[in-house]
């Protein structure tokens, strides 16, 4: 833990499972094992909710599911994401061993937008090769086009991780860690473990998938109106992106199911202040590491 101290719980809302941690930005974040317990007015609403968007509209969504996503970094350019600079705070896995200058560490960055999480992993540390894909065409030329790419120590390529096969670009067994951060939200349900299986032909046996993504009973998953949920847990934005909330049982079932053991499966709890309503939100997010068995 870098830039965080691991402090004693002493929160009215912690549990005795929990850990909290001060972040650098001045906010704290608790890890635990179990579901954020929704008000009584949020479980209401929740409950309320329950019209789903109708099954053609749904079948266009998915058709045009990466239409969606590179018409969203039309609009956004790069400036939708903040840079993850937490990822080797959270995720010990990600420091290259540097006891040998040959001795490098080889990531693939599955669902990389336009680098918010690459870009700061390859300055902070040099002993990293990055493999990178995403199946918007936009945002793949935009990392391309950042002064930070180094096709020396980087290859990105456009790819559609339920369909394209990724031994295409990355060797068979050949990466250290793949990292799957607020990816696997926006693909459908019943097509993440493709995902996963894909991402297990490129892992090196005994290495690791690093997983951060929304939680269930996360703030942005009640602010949902109706009209916008597609199945459980499972809802469309505006812009016709989707997105899916875990729960912890539900990841390790689709992990577990393909063939990786869990290592770590927690939520992540934040209270962020939302500036423009002035208010404080609970954020939940699910952070988890699964491994490709030893052969
Ligand atoms: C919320 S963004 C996260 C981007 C990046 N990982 C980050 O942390 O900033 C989700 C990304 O997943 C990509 N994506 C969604 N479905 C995908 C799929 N089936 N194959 C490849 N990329 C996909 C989208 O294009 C989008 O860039």
């Amino acid at each position: 833990m870098n830039e965080s101290k691991a402090l004693q719980s002493n929160s009215s809302i912690a549990h005795t499972d929990e850990v909290i941690i001060a972040c650098e930005d001045g906010s704290f974040q608790k890890t635990g094992q179990k579901t954020r317990i929704l008000r009584a007015e949020e479980a209401k609403q929740l409950s309320e909710n329950q019209v789903l968007v109708s099954d053609f509209k749904q079948q266009k969504l998915e058709k045009e599911a990466q239409k969606n996503w590179d018409l969203f970094y039309k609009r956004n350019s790069t400036n939708f994401f903040k840079d993850r600079h937490w990822t080797t705070r959270e995720f010990e896995e990600l420091k290259a061993c540097c006891k040998f200058a040959d001795q490098k560490l080889t990531i693939l960055e599955a669902g990389c937008g336009v680098g918010n999480c690459l870009f700061p992993l390859l300055e902070e540390d040099l002993n990293i090769f990055a493999y990178a894909c995403d199946f918007s065409p936009r945002a793949v030329e935009y990392i391309k086009q950042n002064p930070l790419y180094d096709a020396k120590r980087c290859k990105v390529f456009q790819c559609d991780l339920t369909k394209d096969d990724l031994l295409e670009n990355v060797p068979l067994e050949s990466v250290d860690v793949v990292m799957l951060i607020f990816v696997l939200s926006a693909v459908h349900p019943e097509k993440m473990h493709l995902v996963l299986r894909n991402i297990y032909k490129v892992l090196k046996p005994g290495k690791y998938v690093l997983f951060r993504d929304y939680g269930l009973h996360d703030h942005a998953m009640l602010r949902f109106k109706s009209a916008c949920k597609l199945g459980e847990n499972f809802y469309v934005r505006q812009d016709g992106t989707r997105s899916y909330f875990f729960s912890d049982e539900f990841l390790a079932e689709l992990f577990l199911s393909v063939g990786y053991e869990e290592m770590v499966n927690e939520y992540v709890f934040r209270e962020t202040l939302n500036k423009k309503e002035n208010l404080c939100v609970p954020r939940v997010f699910l952070q988890s590491k699964f491994r490709k068995p030893q052969k």
